[in-house]
């Protein structure tokens, strides 16, 4: 396994590589690799010939006031986990050459990066927007693998990537969750004890949410206020927003009249906790 924080020598060696017709999986990350993560690999493997993974805590996606600073960096855990799952390359770029003195170019996917996360994290889709399309052009991949846990970050990159013709395909992979139904997330890290009982549900209400519309339930005000009522029974816990919507393009319906996205951000206690499910 290659470790190799110059984007200029990864692209020329990844051009090499596709010009001798070998397939590249690219899977990007923050690192402090999960199950979650790991499944994506996995897939990337499955599937290329070369599979490539970023480690890359992306300053711009966080806030001013956010958790830039203690994010998880076991960055020793993580390279074994990469080298284990027999990836071929890992990117590590750091801050200062991903984004250089006199930097100033933006993504911006309109519509769609306000809404949700990002009303309440303004600024935080145009980071992630903005770092994909470079890896993008670093890396030039065949395939990109993202999780259906950031469900709204699936969908701005998809758009994204259609909107400005990266020449990729997108897959994403379904939600990998604890044995009791929790997540993963590198965020969990964060939880107390507690908490960690606490952030259930999260998974409980999505669950109220599908029984409601697997048995009938169509008026989306009526699902998101008993959905809000079993949130709201726990204590330390708030809720950020309820959502159900159109999974393509996170349009809010008031009808449910076939498949839908249901997601939901909870703080539990200090910790901001997303998760969905598609019905
Ligand atoms: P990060 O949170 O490290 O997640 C990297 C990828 O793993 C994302 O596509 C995410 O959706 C996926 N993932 C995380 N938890 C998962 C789970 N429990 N099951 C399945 N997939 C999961 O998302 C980011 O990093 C960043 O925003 C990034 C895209 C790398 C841009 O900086």
């Amino acid at each position: 396994m290659k470790i190799i924080r110059d984007p200029g020598r990864l692209n020329r060696l990844l051009k090499a590589l596709s010009r001798s017709g070998k397939s590249i999986g690219f899977v990007p990350t923050m690192g402090a690799l999960h199950p979650g993560h790991l499944s994506l690999i996995k897939q990337a493997r499955r599937d290329n010939d070369t599979v490539v993974v970023s480690i890359f805590i992306n300053p711009a996606q966080f806030g001013p006031k956010e958790d830039l600073n203690k994010y998880p960096r076991p960055l020793k855990n993580d390279l074994a986990l990469c080298r284990k799952a027999r990836v071929d390359l890992v990117f590590l770029p750091d801050s200062e050459i991903m984004y250089p003195e006199g930097f100033c170019t933006f993504v911006h996917v309109e519509k769609l990066a306000n809404i949700l996360c990002g009303a309440t994290r303004p600024g935080h889709f145009r980071g992630v927007a903005t770092v994909v399309a470079k890896l993008l052009n670093i890396v030039v991949p065949s395939v990109l693998y993202l999780g259906q846990k950031d469900a709204q970050q699936a969908v701005i990159i998809r758009r994204m990537v259609s909107d400005l013709n990266f020449p990729v395909k997108v897959k994403v992979m379904p939600t990998v969750r604890e044995k009791s139904g929790l997540a993963m997330s590198s965020r969990n890290a964060y939880l107390s004890e507690q908490e960690r009982g606490n952030a259930l549900v999260l998974f409980r209400a999505l669950n109220l949410a599908k029984v409601l519309i697997r048995g009938g339930a169509k008026d989306t005000v009526r699902i998101i206020s008993r959905v809000k009522q079993l949130i709201n029974k726990h204590k330390n816990v708030k809720i950020d927003y309820i959502a159900v919507m159109d999974s393509m393009n996170l349009k809010p319906l008031k009808r449910v009249t076939g498949n839908c996205l249901v997601a939901l951000a909870v703080y539990i206690g200090k910790t901001r906790l997303i998760d969905n499910i598609l019905i």
